[in-house]
């Protein structure tokens, strides 16, 4: 179960008076009758998911790995973040994996583009397409890019047969691309948006490629639902009430998410998407930032320590590392460091963490909540990410705004394509 702990928030919350107000909001969710109710197929999916598809992810995982070097995911937003925050939390950044895995799709930087096609020259490759509208362009010029080369290196039908697409089941452009080529097709289900999509195709194929045991990472997700898809103590609904409270109350309007850990960068980037995508709306919500400590104290440690006051930290904490690197003894010394000597790495982090919250909280009075997660594992950083998107539809609830639409993000998109004079936009 993650721990929260508000004994560092600089103020005292009366969780119980906010007892109607989360009930109401459970409901909401629970009865999908709120803003944005059709798109909660993500609340029960650990439990209702396509366990024939599941198999079918399993099996294609396992092709791709037997015969490719690298693995394009083809895909922006909720369409890859969840997948790349999972792939890179747990295999971290520097793996020996003997398949790689290059993200396309997410940019229209012609120098990453162009990079990207010339390295994939030498290398046999495979491609998970994903995009739940298949018109999103980054997404479509990547993968057109792409198709061009696998099928000028291996042929129109080794290619087919190397294009895995997840897709809506019934509508959208990528569709027909599946139908007319016969690309092996997985469904990010209607009722489930981009950004609370990971434990569908949408996460679940790239992980399983990546090597990751999604079957655990499932059943973290199912103990998530378990935990946090209930009224009364929910540690979930606690962290939203938390941050409700120092934004409404405590008038901050950023929340940073701290991690430890370079390889949760990426888990970093999916949390502002979910929050930030989810509740900035109405001209009201926290702005969702983030930062990895200590790298980020030599950079923006200045700032929160005495800057404008307009952020609480929110920590996220892995009690139990995976492994630890022992500080090895030196007969010179001349570094200072024996007073360290036979410490591992993670007690010396711990100490970091413990004296930055201290120095934070007590000296710069920036709020501090603190979750902690016993193992951050597939099953861990499943009923971690269940964690996540149950406090996020809480918060949203609260604020009174629909954590399922962005509307925001259609504005720009619309705009490109009329600025590119694309058929139907002109106007
Ligand atoms: O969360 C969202 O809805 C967005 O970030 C989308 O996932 C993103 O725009 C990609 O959309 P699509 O899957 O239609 O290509």
């Amino acid at each position: 179960m993650i721990k929260v702990n508000a004994s560092h928030v600089l103020r005292d919350i009366d969780i119980s008076s906010y007892k109607e107000e989360v009930n109401k909001a459970h409901r909401l969710i629970k009865e999908r009758n709120g803003p944005g109710g059709d798109y909660l197929g993500w609340a029960h999916y650990p439990e209702t998911y396509d366990k024939e598809e599941f198999e079918r992810i399993i099996e294609a995982a396992k092709e791709i790995r037997e015969n490719y070097e690298v693995l394009l995911v083809c895909g922006i937003g909720g369409s890859y973040l969840g997948a790349r925050a999972a792939i890179e939390a747990l295999n971290g950044l520097h793996g020996h994996d003997k398949i790689e895995i290059i993200y396309f799709g997410q940019t229209l930087s012609p120098n990453y583009v162009k990079q990207v096609l010339d390295y994939l020259e030498n290398k046999t490759f495979a491609i998970n397409v994903i995009s739940k509208s298949g018109t999103t362009t980054e997404t479509a010029v990547a993968f057109r890019l792409a198709r061009d080369l696998l099928v000028r290196k291996i042929g129109k039908e080794a290619a087919a047969k190397a294009i895995f697409a997840t897709t809506d089941k019934e509508k959208g452009a990528l569709l027909q691309l599946c139908k007319k080529y016969g690309y092996r097709r997985y469904v990010l289900p209607s009722d489930i948006g981009g950004r609370y999509s990971v434990y569908t195709a949408v996460g679940l194929l790239p992980m399983a490629v990546a090597g990751i045991d999604i079957r655990a990472f499932m059943n973290g997700a199912k103990k998530g639902l378990e935990l946090y898809g209930k009224p009364e103590n929910n540690p979930a609904y606690e962290y939203a009430l938390i941050r409700h409270e120092l934004y409404k109350n405590g008038k901050y309007p950023v929340e940073m998410l701290v991690t430890y850990e370079p390889g949760l960068v990426q888990l970093g980037e999916w949390w502002k998407q979910l929050f930030g995508e989810s509740e900035g709306k109405d001209h009201t919500g926290l702005l969702p930032d983030s930062a990895t400590f200590t790298t980020d104290l030599h950079s923006l440690g200045q700032f929160i320590q005495e800057g404008s006051p307009v952020l609480f930290e929110t920590i996220l904490q892995i009690d139990n590392p995976a492994v630890d690197v022992i500080v090895p003894h030196d007969e010179d010394d001349l570094d200072g460091l024996n007073y360290l000597e036979g410490k591992g790495l993670d007690y010396v982090g711990k100490k970091a963490c413990e004296g930055t919250v201290a120095a934070h909280v007590e000296t710069g009075k920036v709020p501090n909540v603190l979750l902690s997660l016993d193992k951050l594992d597939a099953e861990g950083l499943g009923e971690l990410m269940y964690f996540f998107m149950r406090a996020c539809a809480m918060s949203c609830y609260l604020n009174d705004v629909n954590p399922f639409n962005q509307p925001g993000v259609e504005v720009y998109k619309k705009n490109m394509f009329r600025l590119l004079g694309k058929p139907g936009y002109t106007k």
